[in-house]
């Protein structure tokens, strides 16, 4: 069977992906390869981050892989956090550096956006699979807006200020299957497992 290596050491997202390739694919993560190194990830794009991720264990490793980045965009924010979702509170201005990273992080985008009527955002992902040394990209986007203030308790980073268009529930107040069915993961997920299960032969 075909090996291919997710640049990842997210459980969640290696069980998802397993499942959805039907075991046409053995799709192992980072740990059970043995690779501990910090892996680069230090452009300015989602594109970039995922493609030098991937490139990065194509090249030392030798072996067909894909890597994910994912980022909040907000217009009035020119597009920020972007790739600087994970650490937003703790880039740029202003710094928290005092709270916890995720509750920093949803401050600062309330904080920035307070007095501002255009609240549109989405959230995008972006895969890049290197496939015998060919590069191929999936793009899973959601629109949405930035709520007055968070709600909800599942979930986890931007969820609780995320209401995605056309609902009335914030993506913390939706169970999580009900969430992977629409969210900018999946839609990117689902666009690499179509092209793997189209290519399997
Ligand atoms: P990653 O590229 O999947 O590690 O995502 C980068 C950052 O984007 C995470 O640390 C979160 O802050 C944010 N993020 C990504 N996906 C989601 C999501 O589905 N909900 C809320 N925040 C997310």
């Amino acid at each position: 069977m075909e090996e291919i290596v997710f640049a990842t050491n997210n459980e969640h997202k290696l069980i998802e992906i397993r499942k959805l390739l039907k075991g046409r694919y053995n799709v192992v993560g980072l740990k059970e390869k043995g690779i501990d190194e910090d892996i680069p990830e230090d452009h300015f794009t989602l594109e970039e981050n995922a493609l030098q991720k991937a490139m990065f264990i194509y090249e030392n490793y030798g072996q067909n892989c894909f890597a994910d980045d994912t980022g909040l965009e907000i217009d009035i924010l020119d597009g920020e956090p972007g790739v600087f979702s994970a650490r937003y509170s703790m880039t740029g201005d202003p710094v928290y550096p005092e709270m916890d990273t995720t509750k920093g992080n949803i401050r600062k985008v309330l904080e920035k956006l307070s007095g501002h009527d255009n609240r549109r955002a989405r959230f995008r992902s972006v895969i890049v699979l290197i496939r015998d040394g060919k590069k191929f990209y999936f793009e899973g986007i959601i629109e949405g807006s930035i709520t007055a203030s968070p709600s909800g308790d599942d979930g986890f980073g931007y969820d609780p200020i995320f209401l995605p268009e056309g609902y009335d529930r914030t993506f913390a107040e939706m169970d999580l299957d009900e969430k992977n069915r629409i969210s900018h993961r999946a839609i990117a997920v689902s666009k690499l497992v179509d092209f793997l299960n189209k290519a399997y032969h």
